[in-house]
C-alpha cells in the first residue's frame, strides 16, 4: 500500500494513477475529507472515479510515504505524524525548492529518505477533483545512505505514471529544477504574468543575472551545469509553460505562502555560506516577502 500525505494537485495525481493501476492507496490530508471519491480526468479527457481510503493520519508504520505537500508545509506534516512512523518506513519528499530533507533527517535520523521531482501538472479544481495538465519525467534518488536500498520503489510508480525513473544523482536533478524555479516563478509572481511573458526581450538580461548568479551558487555546492544550456532548459520550459501560471505567481494571487524559503532563501543561505554576492537574487527574495506579508 502507498500512503500520501497531501490531498493538493500532486498528491491526488499520484493517488488516482496508482489506483487505476491497481495499487492500495491511502491519502492523509491535513483536515477531514468529506467525500471518498476521487474524480480524475486524464490528458486524453477521460473521467475516472475512484473510492478512496482517507484520514489526518497514517495508517501503517511499514507501507511507503509518499509526501506531496508543499515545502513550506512539509516539516508540520510529518512533525504531525512522527508517532506513526516507523524506524524503517521509507519517505518520499516530493516538492519544489530544496532544504526539507535535511529537516526531515532531524525528525526521523534512521529512516531512508528519498528526494523526488515531478515535471507531472495536474489543477485541483475541489477537493478530491483534479485533472492532469501535463505529462512530465518523475526523478526519485536517495537523500541518505539508507534510501539506496530503496530503488524498487520506483517500478510501482513509474506503472502509475511513465516516466518515473531512479537518480543516484537527485541532488543534480533538484538542483536543476531549483534552478529553473528561481529564473520563472518570482518573476512570474511579481510581475504577475504567465509563464510566457517571460519570453519577452525585456526580461532576457534579468533572467540571465539570476541564472549567472544561481549558477555562481551551484558551482560553489560542485553542482555543474554549463551556463547557455541551462539558458536553453529554462527558455523550453518557459515555451512549454507559457500559458500556465507558475506556482510562485498562484500563491501570491491567492494570498498563500509561497516556496520563496526554500528557493530563493535556500540560494541565499547556501550563497552567504561560500561568501558569494548575489543581489538580483535577494532582490526577488525580498520582493516576495513583501508581497507575502501585504496578504496579512
Ligand atoms: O513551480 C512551477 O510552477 C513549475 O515548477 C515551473 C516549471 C516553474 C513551471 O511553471
Amino acid at each position: 500500500m502507498w500512503q500520501i500525505i497531501g490531498a493538493g494537485a500532486i498528491g491526488c495525481l499520484w493517488a488516482a494513477n496508482l489506483k487505476r493501476t491497481g495499487q492500495d492507496v491511502h491519502l492523509v490530508s491535513r483536515s477531514v475529507l468529506l467525500s471518498d471519491t476521487l474524480h480524475y480526468q486524464d490528458l486524453q479527457q477521460q473521467d475516472h472515479q475512484f473510492t478512496m481510503s482517507s484520514g489526518t493520519t497514517l495508517i501503517n508504520s511499514t507501507d511507503p510515504v509518499l509526501v506531496c505537500v508543499k515545502a513550506t508545509q512539509v516539516k508540520q506534516a510529518i512533525q504531525k505524524q512522527l508517532k506513526m512512523i516507523g524506524p524503517q518506513q521509507v519517505i518520499i519528499l516530493m516538492h519544489n525548492g530544496m532544504g526539507c530533507a535535511e529537516q526531515i533527517q532531524k525528525l526521523l535520523p534512521n529512516n531512508p529518505i528519498i528526494c523526488a521531482t515531478t515535471a507531472n501538472a495536474s489543477l485541483l479544481h475541489a477537493p478530491l477533483e483534479i485533472q492532469q495538465t501535463g505529462l512530465g519525467i518523475t526523478y526519485l534518488g536517495p537523500f541518505n545512505k539508507q534510501a539506496k536500498l530503496h530503488k524498487d520503489l520506483v517500478r510501482p510508480l513509474n506503472l502509475a505514471l511513465a516516466n518515473t525513473h531512479w537518480a543516484d544523482d537527485i541532488k543534480q536533478k533538484l538542483w536543476l529544477k531549483l534552478l529553473i524555479n528561481i529564473a520563472i516563478n518570482p518573476l512570474t509572481a511579481i510581475y504577475q504574468i504567465k509563464n510566457g511573458l517571460l519570453q519577452q526581450s525585456a526580461f532576457e538580461p534579468k533572467i540571465a543575472a539570476i541564472t549567472t548568479e544561481a549558477l555562481q551558487v551551484a558551482q560553489a555546492e560542485d553542482i555543474h551545469f554549463e551556463e547557455s544550456e541551462l539558458l536553453n532548459i529554462i527558455r523550453q520550459v518557459i515555451d512549454a509553460t507559457a500559458e500556465n501560471y507558475s506556482s510562485m505567481n498562484r500563491d501570491i494571487y491567492f494570498q498563500r505562502s509561497t516556496e520563496n524559503e526554500y528557493i530563493g532563501g535556500y540560494l541565499l543561505k547556501k550563497a552567504s555560506r561560500h561568501n558569494i554576492e548575489i543581489p538580483s537574487i535577494k532582490s526577488l527574495y525580498q520582493q516576495i516577502k513583501l508581497l507575502e506579508k501585504q496578504k496579512l
